[in-house]
């Protein structure tokens, strides 16, 4: 039987169980799995979501999760990741602070390590000026207990986004998940071109949504 998940704030304690879901979704992905050595591809993934989640995402981002809850047990079925709307005085864009540096060669490997770093920084600069709120990433898990649990998380967040009147950017790496915004109200903008021929998607919902 299905429940409607619930949506809750990731905590510090769900952080191994969020990068191996995380992990678990993006180690097919034409974009970032990309940039990392097949060998040993999932556990660097995870490096990658653990230190991104703890270094970033429990600091300065907005990290949501969808979570099963047997009374007993919770388990994550979803997770999503963004940054929330910048005032004046953010931080400047950069490839990795010094603590994610260590981790980064880990994950990349050095041949890598500059082509993630161009790609990261070629997903800052494709970031539009106006204040807004930006999916990093979501995923789910693959099975039917997870239905509808990537979409709560979406929704939670994005009821917000419409409160503030903050429209919301993200890029999508597939053409099967750029219909699955559209139907959430994101609008093309346009191709972001990173190194290597990497492609991906850029796309944007005004605060309310597009118009289908
Ligand atoms: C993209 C991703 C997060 C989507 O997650 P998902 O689990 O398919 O999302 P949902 O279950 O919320 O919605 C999927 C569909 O199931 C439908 N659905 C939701 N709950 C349902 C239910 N209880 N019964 C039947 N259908 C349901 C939704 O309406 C939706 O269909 P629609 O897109 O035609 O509207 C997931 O495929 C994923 O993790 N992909 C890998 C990582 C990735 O690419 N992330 C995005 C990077 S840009």
């Amino acid at each position: 039987m299905s429940t409607t998940p619930r949506v809750r704030a990731m905590r510090p304690a769900d952080l191994a169980e969020a990068a191996e879901l995380l992990a678990d979704a993006f180690v097919e992905d034409t974009n970032l799995a990309s940039f990392v050595p097949a060998r040993g591809r999932r556990a660097r993934l995870r490096r990658f979501f653990a230190v991104t989640g703890e270094v970033e995402m429990l600091t300065h981002g907005v990290a949501d999760v969808a979570v099963a809850d047997d009374g007993a047990h919770e388990r994550l079925l979803a997770v999503a990741w963004w940054h929330p709307p910048q005032g004046p005085g953010a931080p400047a864009s950069r490839a990795w602070s010094w603590h994610e540096l260590p981790s980064a060669v880990a994950v990349f490997g050095v041949r890598r390590l500059v082509a993630a770093a161009r790609s990261r920084l070629a997903s800052e600069r494709a970031r539009p000026a106006t204040e807004h709120w930006h999916l990093a990433y979501l995923a789910s898990r693959p099975e039917p207990a997870a239905r509808g649990a990537a979409t709560a998380l979406l929704e939670h967040r994005l009821a917000q986004a419409d409160a503030q009147g903050v429209g919301s950017h993200l890029e999508s790496s597939s053409q099967g998940t750029v219909g699955f915004y559209e139907r959430r109200g994101w609008r093309v903008t346009g191709p972001v071109r990173g190194p290597g021929g990497r492609r991906t998607t850029a796309m944007w919902r005004p605060a309310g949504g597009a118009r289908q």
